[in-house]
């Protein structure tokens, strides 16, 4: 497989940062939750120290994927018979994702840095109260933003595979072509 995408299918470079993204966004929807909603210090505080390099890792992905697509790479062209709306949809959800992974990781770090937790994270301070930040409402709502693009994102994708049967998802390295 190439590392740059053809105009039929995404290249290893696109793949890999596509899926080990996914798979880190699904680990911060997890310890992000559990977080916000424990009461116990200690262990809001060690679900935090996994949080925050997950989230971290996941805003340098995005930055170095819009990079690649900038200067490396172009996207596969959609389906030809796929209608014009459906087309128009799908950009405007990917824009939104990179908008809105982009915002929700900024405001989790910004939330970090005002709320002055920065020392219990690294150190032994005692964790502040995270709420009295207004990046950290941001965060709260852009989170939800995420799961609302993500269902449709992910219900296009099923949609593809089991209703168009058009095999959309062999393009990103699931499944025979
Ligand atoms: C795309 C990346 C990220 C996703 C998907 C994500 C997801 C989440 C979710 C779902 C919550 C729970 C929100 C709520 O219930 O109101 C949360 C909380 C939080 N996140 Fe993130 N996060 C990301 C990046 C970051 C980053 C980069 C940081 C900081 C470096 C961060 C710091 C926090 C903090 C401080 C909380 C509050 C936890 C609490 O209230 O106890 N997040 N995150």
């Amino acid at each position: 497989m190439s590392i740059k995408s053809s105009s039929t299918r995404y290249g290893s470079v696109a793949i890999a940062i596509h899926w080990l993204t996914a798979l880190m966004i699904v680990g911060l929807f997890a310890t992000g939750l559990l977080a916000a909603a424990q009461v116990d210090p200690a262990a809001k505080l060690a679900l935090l120290r996994a949080h925050l390099p997950l989230g971290a890792g996941v805003l340098l992905l995005t930055l170095l994927r819009i990079v690649w697509w900038l200067v490396a790479d172009r996207h596969p062209a959609l389906p030809a018979d796929q209608p014009n709306w459906q087309k128009l949809t799908a950009r405007a959800v990917h824009f939104s994702l990179y908008a809105v992974v982009l915002v929700t990781a900024s405001s989790g770090i910004a939330t970090i840095i005002l709320s002055g937790a920065l020392p219990a994270i690294v150190g032994s301070a005692t964790l502040p109260n995270l709420e009295t930040v207004l990046p950290r409402a941001v965060h709260g709502i852009t989170t939800r933003l995420m799961l609302g693009l993500l269902a449709l994102h992910i219900g296009a994708a099923l949609y593809h595979q089991f209703i168009r049967r058009d095999r959309l998802l062999s393009r990103m390295g699931v499944g025979a072509a």
